[in-house]
């Protein structure tokens, strides 16, 4: 399959989903499509319900009702050791990294699995580590303990991670935060590299000029509704969802 016919095809389909918390709505009613090699952005208020729709995708909440699809299989039912397995990754907010083992360490561990599959695994695993490592910018720092790390080499570290599961979907939660400027351009540079790959790439971001930056399309959710979905100009021009984001509603 050529990376062309790739990009055009949704990988995952998300229809009428809701996630009711007691009488909360977390989310209500979200149909998304995330589309191959397209970079979505997730944004909306502080609650919106972001990161409950990456945990409803990942398995780690059950939807009360709705479903999602993934390469046309429903995941409903299916624990998030094994969605992972399928291809879709994610990084969390407080990035829950190994922070005892090294850099190489937090990499190899999601590598092991299938790099023992290969005659030559080891030394191709090694290969790969090394790529991640130039490309992450953590080169030097790849006997570190990621304890040590500083802020935005954790985060790079959890990038790391991602790439080396080879997930054809990357849910990213907040990843982009905090970083400074230059952090910054190799983070966009890195993420628009893969999706040219063929990745597809979902991110839950505040800062409005990474946003426009990086978006191929942009997702507004408000109190758990998807309120518009377009590109970041469409978007980020709507006065009305500019009241919303900024707290200022009529
Ligand atoms: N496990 C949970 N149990 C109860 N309420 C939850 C749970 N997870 C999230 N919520 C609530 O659901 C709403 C959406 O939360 P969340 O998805 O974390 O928002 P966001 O990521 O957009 O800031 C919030 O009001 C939050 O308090
Ligand atoms: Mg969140």
């Amino acid at each position: 399959m050529t990376d062309t016919r790739v990009a055009h095809q949704v990988l995952l389909q998300v229809r009428n989903l809701s996630k009711h918390f007691g009488g909360l709505q977390a989310i209500s009613d979200v149909t998304l499509d995330l589309p191959g090699g397209v970079i979505t952005t997730l944004v909306g208020p502080n609650g919106a319900g972001k990161t409950t729709l990456f945990n409803l995708i990942t398995g780690h909440l059950v939807p009360t009702s709705g479903t999602v699809h993934w390469l046309g299989r429903p995941l409903a039912g299916i624990e998030p050791w094994r969605i992972a397995r399928m291809g879709i990754g994610r990084t969390f907010q407080d990035l829950r990294l190994f922070g005892q083992m090294t850099v190489e360490e937090n990499i190899l561990t999601v590598m092991e699995r299938s790099a023992w599959l290969w005659q030559s695994g080891e030394r191709v695993a090694r290969s790969r580590v090394e790529e991640i490592l130039a490309e992450t910018s953590l080169a030097d720092k790849r006997h570190a303990r990621a304890v040590d790390l500083a802020y935005a080499e954790r985060k790079f570290l959890s990038l790391a991670r991602i790439m080396a599961s080879k997930a054809k979907l990357w849910l990213l939660d907040e990843p982009a935060s905090g970083l400074d400027p230059r952090s910054f351009d190799r983070f966009v540079t890195l993420l628009r590299d893969y999706a040219a790959r063929g990745v597809t790439i979902c991110i839950i971001e505040h800062n409005l000029d990474i946003v426009s930056q990086l978006s191929d399309r942009v997702a507004f959710l408000d109190q758990g509704k998807l309120l518009a979905q377009g590109t970041s100009q469409e978007i980020l021009k709507d006065p009305h969802l500019a009241a919303i984001y900024f707290g200022d509603r009529a």
